[in-house]
């Protein structure tokens, strides 16, 4: 890692379904650091859901918010960060990100992801008639943006509370050899 980077914040960054949220919020207990999560920010800023900001705003919209708060976040310490699985495919959100945070992707394979996220009706780009090869196809796409965090967490057949441990070792790793 660039050794001239201040690395005060641990950001999540991967496909819907994860476990950003989830494992972020153990992980900001933990480390006893703030959690934020991107998209509840937006939600709570927009007033609705984002269903509702795609379908009366469109996504280029919602991808405006989430950039101009990407550029907020710059400002934090002490906050672990979990993002919308969107967010990192604009290069720009990834290289502020950088700037200040420990960027850590949780991966998992399609099928693992569509075990978890079937069923739910919040993700707008998952209400599709083939939500499966939708969500292989974005997921494919993706991949190289995902690939570019610093760390990448494999999150199949670890338990919520282990991917989260994982996250607290490789931050301290990380944070430890920059001192
Ligand atoms: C999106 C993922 C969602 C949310 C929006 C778009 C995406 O966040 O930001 O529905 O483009 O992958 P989660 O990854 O938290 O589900």
């Amino acid at each position: 890692m660039d050794a001239t980077r201040r690395i005060s914040n641990l950001a999540l960054i991967g496909f819907m379904g994860t476990g950003k949220s989830s494992v972020g919020r153990l992980v900001a207990d933990q480390l006893r650091f703030t959690f934020l999560d991107t998209d509840d920010v937006l939600v709570s800023r927009a007033g609705k859901p984002i269903t509702e900001i795609f379908a009366q705003e469109g996504e280029a919209a919602f991808r405006q918010k989430e950039c101009a708060l990407v550029q907020e976040l710059a400002l934090r310490t002490r906050t672990v960060i979990a993002t919308g699985g969107g967010l990192p495919v604009n290069p720009a959100n990834l290289a502020s990100l950088k700037t200040h945070a420990l960027v850590m992707c949780l991966w998992a394979s399609p099928e693992k992801i569509w075990e978890r996220v079937r069923g739910q009706n919040h993700r707008p780009l998952l209400n599709d008639p083939d939500a499966l090869a939708k969500l292989r196809a974005l997921l494919e796409a993706r991949e190289p943006f995902y690939r570019q965090a610093d760390v990448l967490v494999n999150t199949e057949m670890r338990s919520l509370r282990e991917v989260a441990h994982q996250v607290i070792h490789q931050y301290r790793l990380a944070t430890s050899a920059h001192r």
